[in-house]
């Protein structure tokens, strides 16, 4: 089984280039299907997730080629089916905005429930409340979501939360419903603006995408469209947390501050100087930080995705902090793997954990639970006395792309190894020392 191996104590010195948009990138792969023409999509990151759903394109009939690793040529016109049987869909979350995209231009989409990082529940009765909405029936049958059609009409749609992967759906299917569709209540977060400008791209009409209310006039057929996808905000404020945590100086380039606010804020509040430039962020911790509260919200709040990295850093800040975790119900299972390292970190009522800070993590074996915990245990590894060694690493690496590589640009001691193979191990504990 693969392995991350981390000797900890480097700060991280030098510059990174934030990659594509993870979260983006899947909406805008699914709703490029949407035309029956040829689409271009640029600066795509290089992860697992990213294939999976091409793959499961693909396999509808879609013609895909991959130019390059970041980029990938899409004609939808050659699909066959609307049953989305490609066995490794059901292990993406990604994978049920083919339902709205297909709904959408087919009026008919079979396609399995999402799998996705196990934070919680992860209900779709949102999705389906849209659909139905616009006059789908859906239905749950063998693991499938079966949506159809005779038409789509606007309406008039409020979501009962925020839901990014919702509002990106049901804004699939409106674009091609006829007649008006108002979504209230819609997500707001960068990547639903990014699926909204990549089908106004394609000839739809979409108003309001970043703000609750995104009002849709649908259209009957969307042409072909080259885009590039915007960086990745997490993985962007991943590398911020990660100078932070390493009392490092790193200059991480490729990125859209506006989308980092959030982290900035709360790096500044704990002692941690940020520069900001037009499409880069400076991050630059020499002394011990200090304390906060962190309350996860929908965006421009602070984000959920960056939860457990953010209090993996507190747990070495001066002081008592306070994390409440509001959009999932089970974001916290990473407290017990930190635990191993020596964090004093205890969840209270279910959605709060509060945190004693330490003086230092010290390495250990842990297990990477899902995407972002993986991403807080490496980070934690960075920062500790000793070696960490990082398994389950298949998690991180589906929504961070050359991660190792990235960080050992800029300095850290982190390799990624085969646990069976011990040599490999001693060689790397002999060269980091
Ligand atoms: C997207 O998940 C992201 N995943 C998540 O990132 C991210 O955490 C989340 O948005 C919030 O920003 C992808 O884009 C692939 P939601 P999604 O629908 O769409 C509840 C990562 O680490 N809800 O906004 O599934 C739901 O249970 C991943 O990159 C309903 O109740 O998120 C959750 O509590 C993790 N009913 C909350 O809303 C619904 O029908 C937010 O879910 C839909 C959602």
């Amino acid at each position: 089984m693969e392995q991350y191996i981390i000797k900890g104590g480097k700060p991280l010195v030098g510059e990174v280039t934030i990659g594509g948009a993870k979260n983006a990138a899947l909406g805008v792969i699914a709703a490029a299907i949407m035309t029956n023409e040829p689409v271009r999509i640029q600066n795509l990151p290089d992860i697992s997730d990213v294939d999976i759903l091409l793959k499961g394109i693909e396999a509808l009939g879609a013609v895909v080629e991959r130019p390059t690793v970041h980029e990938a040529r899409l004609i939808g016109g050659s699909i066959t089916t609307c049953i989305a049987g490609y066995d490794d869909l059901r292990k993406i979350r990604g994978s049920y905005y083919l339902c709205g995209a297909m709904l959408g231009k087919y009026k008919r989409a079979e396609v399995p429930l999402p799998g996705g990082c196990n934070i919680g529940s992860r209900p779709i009765d949102q999705h389906i409340k849209g659909f139905e909405a616009l006059g789908a029936k859906v239905v749950i049958q063998h693991g499938m979501i079966i949506a159809e059609a005779e038409k789509l009409e606007g309406a008039h749609i409020y979501f009962d939360c925020s839901s990014v992967g919702a509002t990106i759906n049901v804004m699939m299917a409106a674009s091609m419903a006829s007649g008006q569709t108002v979504l209230e209540n819609a997500a707001k977060e960068p990547h639903v603006v990014e699926v909204a400008n990549f089908l106004n791209s394609m000839g739809a009409n979409i108003k309001g995408a970043g703000t609750d209310i995104i009002r849709i006039s649908g259209v009957s057929s969307l042409h072909g469209s080259t885009y590039s996808i915007i960086p990745d905000q997490i993985e962007a404020g991943t590398f911020m947390l990660a100078a932070a945590a390493t009392k490092g100086d790193v200059l991480i380039k490729n990125v859209i501050p506006k989308h980092l606010e959030a982290v900035t804020a709360k790096l500044v509040e704990i002692g941690v100087e940020v520069e900001e430039f037009d499409d880069a962020v400076r991050v630059v911790a020499s002394k011990r930080l200090v304390h906060t509260n962190i309350k996860t919200l929908p965006y421009p709040g602070f984000p959920t995705d960056m939860q457990q990295v953010m209090a993996t850093l507190l747990c070495v800040a001066e002081g008592t902090s306070i994390v409440t975790e509001t959009i999932y119900e089970n974001r916290f299972m990473y407290v017990d793997e930190l635990a191993r390292m020596g964090a004093c970190m205890r969840v209270v009522e279910g959605n709060s954990a509060v945190i004693e800070g330490v003086e230092k993590l010290t390495g250990a074996i842990v297990r990477a639970l899902d995407l972002r915990c993986g991403a807080a245990l490496v980070v934690a590894g960075l920062m500790a006395d000793g070696y960490t060694t990082v398994e389950h690493i298949e998690y991180v690496e589906r929504g961070y792309e050359k991660l190792v590589h990235k960080m050992c640009e800029l300095g850290a001691a982190i390799e990624k190894v085969d646990s069976e193979d011990t040599k490999a191990i001693q060689k790397f504990k002999l060269r980091v020392g």
